[in-house]
């Protein structure tokens, strides 16, 4: 039973660590095998450091409640609240009970998570940082029929989310025949798109096909800055359509590459990003320097210095606080960690994540568009038969953080699962190779964990 009952005796799990850092008021109580962890008030630490094998949960209590002179029915509740999320996350284990083994992440049976498919390599813009070096559409493309028949293999065992990619995916005049039909499947719709072709009859069509969300590129707080990436005049053209996809009421983010071309002018971006779609969340990709990215990659590449040096402007700025219960007595809540941050064994390449491009090939991930990492052709085998036999997808799904050299000892490698193997290919050569936003990463998971910005 995942409750502690009276007489239940319950331990730290093996590998839980109790970890308390200079400056902050709480703790932060971590089991890096599991990858799980809990911010704990020091209410709930006490508790903790009570649990040593011997005292039932009925003692624990006694001793609270002549301590701090606090009704006892009163403190167990709050000691039995405090002990039954901990033992539901693995951080506690009742003693004689089985201790909990860390999850597989690699159950493929499931399918992929995701599929990125790319509808056309035609594209009427010419990004100087486009990853998929669009612009000509392929000779030899995948038409309505051949998608319509992946489509209708997939769905067969797999329910991914559909990333709809190109090129400029609005160019395929039958773009609105494939979203429909991924829609009437059931399948979840998203759509990536340049922003400069929509118009009030798309839009209303995507509002009754349901699609789900539309991502849109603008790599700039204003047109110098996304023009001279984009294209001239893009900026303005995007603004005036976003309000066709509001009056529909679609689903919408504003979208940046982050380079260096543009990296100062974040805090603007999610300003304006914020302010257009009503969302509240900001995000953007990191800069993958292949296709087009690849020419001057080295002007082009924030760094991870960078990035932390971005994220902690934008914190002081912003004066985020932990949002912190300073409780009395024995209420003893427990303050999660962001629930996004879960256990990684590696990034998901080729697993949670498929990449389809425009002429059916089948790839690990959509920055991995290379000959050495084709996996087949949905034209000449089944989806299926590829996900589940290809040797260069069960290979890649053998990389984990535990075999990355740059990795070992890292405290957060399985929540990290080793950064980005694509990156890391590119920056080092090797799929081994350390990430290049590995700093970052740990700047990141030190403060998301931490939950203070201190
Ligand atoms: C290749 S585009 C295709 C869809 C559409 N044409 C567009 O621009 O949104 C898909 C996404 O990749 C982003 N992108 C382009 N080049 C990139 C790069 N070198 N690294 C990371 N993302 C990139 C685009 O900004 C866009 O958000
Ligand atoms: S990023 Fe999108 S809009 Fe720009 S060239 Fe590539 S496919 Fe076209
Ligand atoms: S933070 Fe860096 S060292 Fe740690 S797992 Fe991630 S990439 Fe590896």
């Amino acid at each position: 039973m995942n409750e502690v009952l009276s007489n239940d005796v319950v331990v730290p799990s093996s590998g839980t660590r109790c970890l308390k850092k200079n400056g902050v008021e709480y703790f932060l109580l971590l089991n890096e095998t599991l990858f799980s962890c809990s911010r704990i008030n020091r209410s709930a630490a006490e508790i903790i450091s009570l649990c040593n094998g011997v005292n039932t949960l009925e003692d624990i209590s006694k001793i609270l409640s002549e301590k701090y002179k606090v009704e006892l029915e009163r403190v167990k509740k709050d000691v039995k609240q405090t002990l039954d999320t901990l033992l539901s996350l693995g951080l506690l284990v009742k003693v004689g009970e089985e201790e909990r083994s860390p999850r597989e992440d690699f159950s493929i049976s499931r399918g992929p998570g995701e599929i990125w498919l790319f509808v056309t390599n035609r594209c009427n813009l010419r990004c100087t940082t486009c990853f998929k070096n669009a612009g000509v559409e392929k000779s030899n493309e995948l038409s309505y029929d051949e998608i319509r028949k992946f489509i209708d293999e997939i769905i067969t065992v797999f329910r991914p989310r559909m990333i709809i990619s190109g090129g400029e995916p609005l160019l395929r005049r039958d773009l609105n025949k494939i979203l429909s039909y991924l829609k009437d499947k059931g399948l979840y719709v998203h759509l990536t798109t340049n922003g400069t072709l929509i118009d009030k009859n798309i839009v209303e069509e995507w509002r009754s096909i349901g699609i789900d969300f539309v991502q849109i590129s603008l790599d700039g707080s204003k047109p110098e800055i996304n023009d001279a990436i984009r294209g001239n005049g893009v900026f303005q053209r995007v603004i005036n359509n976003i309000n066709l996809l509001k009056e529909n009421g679609i689903k919408f983010s504003l979208y940046p590459t982050i380079t260096k071309l543009n990296l100062e002018d974040v805090p603007s971006m999610i300003e304006l990003f914020c302010s257009l779609s009503g969302r509240e969340t900001f995000s953007g990709a990191f800069f993958a320097p292949v296709g087009r990215g690849s020419v001057n990659k080295d002007q082009l590449s924030p760094r991870a210095e960078d990035y932390i040096q971005l994220i902690s402007n934008l914190i002081n700025e912003r004066k985020t606080m932990l949002r912190f219960k300073n409780l009395i007595g024995f209420e003893s809540k427990l303050d999660r960690v962001p629930g996004n941050l879960t256990r990684k064994l590696n990034c998901g390449l080729g697993t949670v994540t498929i990449s389809i491009d425009s002429d059916g090939s089948v790839y690990p991930c959509h920055w991995l568009h290379l000959t050495e990492y084709r996996a087949g052709n949905i034209r000449t085998n089944s989806f299926r038969e590829i996900y589940f036999g290809s040797e260069i997808l069960k290979n890649l799904r053998r990389l984990r953080v535990d075999q990355l050299e740059c990795c070992l000892g890292c405290p957060w490698r399985y929540l990290c699962g080793g950064g980005c193997r694509a990156l890391a290919l590119f920056s080092t050569g090797l799929l081994t190779g350390a990430d290049p936003y590995c700093k970052f990463y740990k700047f990141y998971f030190e403060h998301a964990l931490w939950g203070n910005w201190v």
